[in-house]
């Protein structure tokens, strides 16, 4: 495996939602990759490190203010009040049904409107969104329904029918006419939305891919592909890295696919299980490639996987050997 986790200039960095599943492992890898962090979020965060500004994003008064305030409380407040050189915007709600659509709608779409403008107006150079894979209209159908081709890639048409996904687009298509606008106004913000695949944190690794090797039929619904939620973070700190892009967006998940050894050719899986769905190109999809691909965030990014779940694997089935002993 081949990988390079070397780290430019230690950033300023606010991040929202980082309280919750998703941000927590994404805020333990930017800190040790040394960059100083504020937690934007409803809820505290149980890290000692970082400290959490309170706020409900979406109000844009209160995302100003936390774009723009101390990282930390001290007495007096002597640390200089800088602009952040980085925002991570993962708040929000995170799936549909989990409380009333238009609550889903209004959250995600007032919160992504709020911090881009926030960030684009007080000079922030630097946007990163959580986007979703659910956009490309699969997760969260109301039907069983196929994905267009595969790969799927970023240029895989995004039209959903839940409203999850859809304040997700809403989000990625007001970020590209910031970025537009300033670029107009020759103030250019670099703006990457990441499409991100199903997060699988360590405390769950087991279960989740157990669940994918054991059924791999109910997985077409994340395109039998993943996200490590460390390598998440990897892919973060890669945009962190990565200046002069505009705007962009970015498949994030991990090489490979999810399905059990047996079965895991991607092609042949594809062929099998989707006959219907036209496969683009073969090359991206040779040996054990996740049907989601990653191949732009690997390109423009330099991303490189460090937690492949193969690997993760051997970890947890050697500590199940120890635990029988
Ligand atoms: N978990 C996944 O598999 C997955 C996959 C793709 C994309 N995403 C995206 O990643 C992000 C994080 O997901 P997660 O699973 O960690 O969700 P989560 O619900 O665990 O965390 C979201 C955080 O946002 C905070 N938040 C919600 N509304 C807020 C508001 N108005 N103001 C301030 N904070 C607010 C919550 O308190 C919470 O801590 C979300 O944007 C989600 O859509 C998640």
């Amino acid at each position: 495996m081949s990988t390079d986790f070397t780290s430019g200039p230690k950033k300023r960095i606010v991040i929202t939602g980082g309280s919750g599943v998703v941000g927590r492992y994404v805020i333990q890898k930017l800190l040790s990759y040394g960059h100083e962090i504020l937690n934007v979020d409803q809820t505290p965060l149980d890290n000692p490190n970082v400290h959490t500004l309170k706020a409900d994003l979406t109000d844009g008064a209160q995302a100003f203010n936390a774009l723009s305030c101390h990282f930390q409380i001290s007495e007096p407040f002597l640390e200089e009040m800088r602009t952040p050189d980085v925002v991570i915007h993962l708040a929000g709600i995170p799936q549909p049904n989990r409380i009333p659509d238009n609550e889903t709608f209004r959250i995600n779409t007032l919160s992504s409107y709020a911090i881009i403008e926030a960030a684009c107006k007080l000079g922030i150079k630097k946007i990163i969104l959580a986007s979703s894979i659910t956009v490309y209209g699969v997760t969260y159908a109301e039907t069983n329904i196929s994905f267009p081709h595969f790969p799927i890639t970023e240029s895989t048409p995004t039209e959903p029918m839940d409203v999850y996904a859809t304040s997700k687009v809403c989000m990625e298509r007001v970020a590209a006419s910031f970025e537009k606008r300033f670029r107009a106004m020759g103030k250019p913000v670099d703006i990457y939305c990441l499409r991100i695949g199903a997060v699988v944190t360590p405390d769950r690794h087991q279960e989740v891919m157990t669940s994918y090797l054991e059924r791999p039929r109910e997985w077409k619904v994340h395109g039998w592909s993943y996200i490590d939620a460390r390598d998440l973070g990897n892919v973060i700190n890669r945009c962190i890295e990565t200046d002069g892009l505009g705007f962009e967006v970015f498949n994030v998940v991990n090489d490979e696919n999810t399905l059990p050894d047996g079965k895991a050719q991607t092609i042949d899986w594809l062929r099998s299980f989707c006959p219907e769905t036209e496969i683009l190109d073969e090359q991206a999809l040779r040996g054990q490639m996740a049907p989601i691909s990653n191949e732009k965030a690997k390109r423009l990014l330099g991303f490189r996987e460090e937690y492949p779940w193969r690997e993760e694997r051997r970890k947890w089935v050697a500590r199940e050997i120890r635990e029988e002993r």
